[in-house]
């Protein structure tokens, strides 16, 4: 018997690592980084080495102060994409299945897939809204199916998934002893206005995040697991598997940022909101695309009409030095995903570059 195949990569992280850059780069889903001197470290915030084995006491109660949940319930993660690794790795045994949403991030498939998951889909159809329908999820699930995975909001759309149905999830999690993991990393981007996060609907919820994309930190690794305390338990021993210590300046620098958020936040909030502006003006004038723009979150995917997008992202990239996210890589390859986290003057420019490039197109074909 043929084994099947397990991922040992992403070939969409390797595209982002690779071939993403472009002078005008609106590929990136997150806002623009925040700078070390705006951050108000001294040097003995970078100390090398300190108390830290399951979690660094500091850093476990500013997560815990910021999630609003007991230090019992947070594991440390070197971002939300460890977290999402530690999570899975705590739960999933060979064989299990594990429904994911489509389309979603990649990494998330393939870490259940490396993991020796059974991985299924469900359908967020663009028709719908990307919406999830929980009968949809209902009819997908069986009783070898230990997790339920979606990112909220919804990369790619930035669709909001509503308490409700968030609820019913949790309701056919609970039915068939399964845990319903939710990537929160974009919910972080609607600050004051979070509905909170989807771990405070019930024990069955895991719940991720970092604050890589909405505050501009990516490079800190400063992620998070909101678990009930015996999973979490769990979780922190995955990172057994990974060595003993963690990287203590990245730690301690986490503490300082964390306590620094309402600076950090403000920045963050004002570069989105006038990034919004700018995206709007630009979609409200293109009917070459369809898009369903929730008016959150840090990115859109539409699709677009007539052409071909493979050819597309080529030209702009090659041509107009600007670079979207080519939708094959979410699984919709009629889609491009436009991040508006960077500077507002690269994404007026960037967006007027995909302009002419979609132009370019029609022009070619009349
Ligand atoms: C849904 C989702 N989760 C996680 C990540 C990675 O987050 P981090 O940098 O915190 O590992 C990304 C990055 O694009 C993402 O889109």
């Amino acid at each position: 018997m043929v084994e099947a195949r397990r991922a040992k990569h992403s070939d969409y992280i390797e595209w982002a690592k690779t071939s993403s850059q472009a002078r005008f780069n609106l590929a990136t889903s997150g806002v623009a980084h925040y700078p070390i001197s705006e951050l108000g470290a001294t040097i003995d915030d970078i100390e090398l080495s300190g108390p830290s084995w399951y979690g660094y006491e500091p850093l476990q109660q500013a997560l815990a102060a910021k999630c609003g949940v007991s230090a019992d319930n947070v594991v440390a993660a070197t971002g939300t994409s460890m977290a999402n690794f530690m999570v899975m790795a705590a739960i999933i045994e060979p064989g299990d299945e594990v429904l994911i949403e489509c389309p979603t991030y990649d990494p998330l498939i393939a870490a259940a897939s490396f993991l020796g998951a059974d991985v299924k889909r469900f359908e967020r159809h663009f028709e719908r809204g990307f919406e999830i329908d929980p009968s949809e999820v209902e009819r997908s699930v069986t009783n070898r199916t230990r997790l339920i995975v979606i990112t909220n909001l919804h990369n790619p759309s930035s669709m909001l998934v509503d308490k409700n149905t968030l609820l019913q999830l949790g309701e056919i999690a609970r039915r068939i002893g399964a845990r319903v993991l939710v990537d929160e990393v974009y919910l972080e981007a609607l600050f004051e206005n979070s509905p909170g996060s989807a771990y405070h609907l019930g024990p069955e919820f895991v719940a991720t995040s970092s604050l890589t994309k909405a505050y501009g930190l990516s490079g800190l690794r400063c992620g998070w697991i909101l678990a009930e305390a015996d999973l979490a338990k769990r979780i922190w021993r995955v990172n057994d598997l990974f060595g003993n210590i963690p990287a203590h300046p990245a730690e301690r620098l986490s503490v300082v940022a964390l306590n620094s958020l309402e600076k950090i936040t403000l920045r963050a909030r004002t570069i989105i909101e006038n990034n919004r502006s700018v995206l709007d003006q630009f979609l409200n004038a293109r009917d070459d695309l369809d898009v369903i723009h929730p008016g959150i979150g840090t990115v859109v995917f539409p699709r677009v009409k007539g052409c071909s997008v493979d050819k597309l992202c080529e030209m702009l990239r090659e041509k107009y030095e600007t670079s979207v996210v080519p939708g094959k890589f979410f699984e919709m390859p009629d889609h491009i995903r436009i991040g508006i986290g960077g500077d507002a003057a690269s994404l007026e420019e960037g967006l007027a570059r995909l302009g002419d490039a979609l132009d370019e197109f029609r022009d070619k074909d009349s």
